[in-house]
């Protein structure tokens, strides 16, 4: 297992599929989140190309502009490529390769189970979901966070199932397989190959979208990281509000306004005290509060902007970054694939036979 860098407090691995420019629902709910990580844990973040495909197989040409944005989206929100290992899933074949011994192991019950695969074949109704490949997704996540002998999987409450289908995977695994360590000259000792990964649960506060619904590009409902001021600002003019402030009179409810959620996350306590008292009091209109929302919303986007222009500018230095990482990640993910192969017996390399006692003399 890895040696852990002595300021760290371990390893951590998650990622995301490369659905295109990243939301302010992909930033609260994730990648706020690992940028404050980066510090304390060794870090390795990733884009999720394959699992794009367990989808989104009969039409691939977004797939690698997707990845693109989303890199850009990291780079922008503040991962490190100093600090943290960046890198593309289908750059690190050693990921296909843990999946498929995996896939020897694993009872398909275990697959049919995933609370998101039932859903999924109910709700998708116009692709074909009854692949083999849709029934793995959740085994290849196993792949993606064990090929690194991950110990915590910061992800929402929505992928717990997948990070515990992970860790008895691993414990299969391990009953199953181990190595044989010679650590003296008396009986091989055993050591298991992987560790079981934790979820470090992302505290996801309720983020709405524009019309009040959860912010998700499948609602068209998004405010984009890379949203512009004049945009964002327009957005937030025509965000549904509390149902029952319909004149200027009326008083309204910040806790039943999505605007309200907003100020929640993005604004300070004092916005928050006038905006209670002035929507409750029917003193501020709903017009000058969604303007003290989007700026407060900008004091977050223009720095993440900033940093953006630069790779926006130049997607090559993304790109290459992007490789840098995944050569590191091919590294680690090498060395873990050396013990699982020793492990299940696959590493056929000429051993000479071992001496017995009786020789020499
Ligand atoms: N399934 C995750 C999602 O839809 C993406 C993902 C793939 C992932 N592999 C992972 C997340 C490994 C964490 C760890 O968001
Ligand atoms: Fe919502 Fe603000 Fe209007 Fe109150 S004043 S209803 S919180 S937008």
């Amino acid at each position: 297992m890895p040696e852990t860098k002595p300021n760290k407090k371990g390893r951590i691995l998650s990622g995301m599929r490369p659905t295109g420019k990243l939301h302010l629902g992909n930033y609260v709910g994730a990648l706020r989140n690992w940028v404050g990580l980066q510090d304390s844990y060794d870090c390795f973040f990733f884009i999720a190309d394959w699992h794009a495909l367990t989808t989104d197989y009969a039409d691939t040409r977004a797939v690698k502009q997707n990845s693109l944005e989303v890199m850009i989206d990291y780079l922008a929100a503040g991962l490190d490529p100093e600090r943290s290992t960046l890198f593309i899933q289908s750059h690190v074949p050693q990921h296909a390769e843990l999946h498929l011994l995996f896939s020897m192991i694993t009872p398909l019950g275990w697959l049919e189970r995933v609370p998101s695969y039932k859903e999924q074949r109910e709700n998708i109704t116009d692709k074909d979901l009854g692949t083999y490949g849709f029934l793995g997704y959740p085994l290849l996540q196993s792949a993606d966070i064990l090929i690194y002998q991950a110990n915590f999987v910061p992800v929402g409450e929505d992928q717990v199932p997948h990070v515990e289908l992970t860790r008895e995977v691993a414990r299969r695994f391990n009953q199953f397989y181990s190595r044989k360590v010679h650590s003296g000259d008396l009986d091989p000792q055993r050591e298991v190959v992987f560790p079981e990964p934790q979820p470090l649960l992302t505290p996801t506060p309720k983020l709405p979208g524009t019309d009040g619904r959860k912010m998700s590009k499948s609602y068209g409902n998004t405010i984009l990281l890379s949203e512009p001021e004049t945009s964002l600002r327009q957005k937030l003019k025509t965000m549904v509000t509390d149902p029952a402030r319909v004149r200027r009179s009326d008083p309204g409810d910040p806790d039943k306004c999505p605007v309200g959620d907003l100020h929640k996350i993005f604004s300070d306590a004092g916005t928050m005290a006038k905006v209670y008292e002035g929507c409750r009091s029917a003193g501020i209109g709903c017009i000058e509060c969604k303007g003290w929302a989007a700026d407060n919303l900008w004091k977050v986007l223009a720095p993440i902007q900033e940093r953006r222009a630069r790779y926006e500018a130049d997607p090559k230095l993304a790109w290459d970054l992007l490789e840098e990482g995944s050569k590191k990640a091919r590294e680690a993910a090498e060395a873990t694939m050396v013990e699982a192969r020793d492990a299940t017996n696959l590493s056929h390399q000429y051993e000479p036979p071992t001496q017995s006692a009786g020789e020499g003399k």
